[in-house]
């Protein structure tokens, strides 16, 4: 049986920064600010905050399904071996937590956990930034790769991907 999920990776030296600076910078024109978890504390406030962030954007991914509970979440994000909360870009307006893209360390890749945006925001832009936002600390974790893998019928998310310059997966 085929494997069902696509798999992509992106070469982190092939990754075309100064082309997704612009998408960085209209964030910031449009009051979006980009920061990290790290930067804004990794504390049980944030991580719940980060939690309920995820379920909301979660719900629109095929297939998903019920999400985790906190504990479940907090099991699988914060006690995983490859967490770092410098991996973990929000973007906030103002104080709302409107988007995330949280990766994890494994030696010479970083995994994309989960990126999202709540509804009311898609369509400018915002996930392109996040994911170069973040490419600064791939890029210092030591990683050549990163690597994600989606639901075939999550066309945006795919479409996302390959636009930063994502490709199939090997093997
Ligand atoms: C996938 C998701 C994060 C995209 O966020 P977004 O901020 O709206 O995406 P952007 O505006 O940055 O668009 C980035 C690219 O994705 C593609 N894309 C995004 N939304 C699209 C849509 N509705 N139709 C077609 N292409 C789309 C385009 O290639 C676009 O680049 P372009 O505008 O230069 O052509 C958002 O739709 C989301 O949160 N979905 C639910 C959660 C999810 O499925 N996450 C992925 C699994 S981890």
């Amino acid at each position: 049986m085929s494997d069902p999920w696509v798999k992509l990776e992106l070469d982190i030296a092939q990754f075309d920064a100064p082309c997704f600076e612009k998408y960085v910078t209209r964030c910031g024109a449009d009051g979006i600010r980009l920061t990290t978890l790290a930067e804004l504390g990794d504390t049980p406030a944030h991580r719940r905050v980060l939690y309920e962030l995820n379920k909301e954007c979660s719900a629109d991914i095929p297939e998903r399904g019920e999400f985790y509970s906190f504990d479940e979440y907090v099991e699988r994000r914060f006690a995983a071996a490859g967490y770092d909360p410098r991996g973990v870009v929000i973007a906030l307006d103002g104080d709302t937590w409107i988007g995330m893209a949280a990766t994890s360390r494994h030696g010479d890749f970083v995994f994309n956990e989960m990126t999202g945006v709540r509804a009311a925001y898609r369509g400018r832009g915002i996930s392109i930034a996040m994911k170069a936002f973040g490419m600064a600390f791939a890029r210092e974790s030591g990683a050549t790769k990163v690597r994600t893998f989606h639901h075939p019928a999550n066309a945006n998310a795919i479409a996302m991907n390959r636009r930063l310059g994502f490709v199939d997966a090997e093997g």
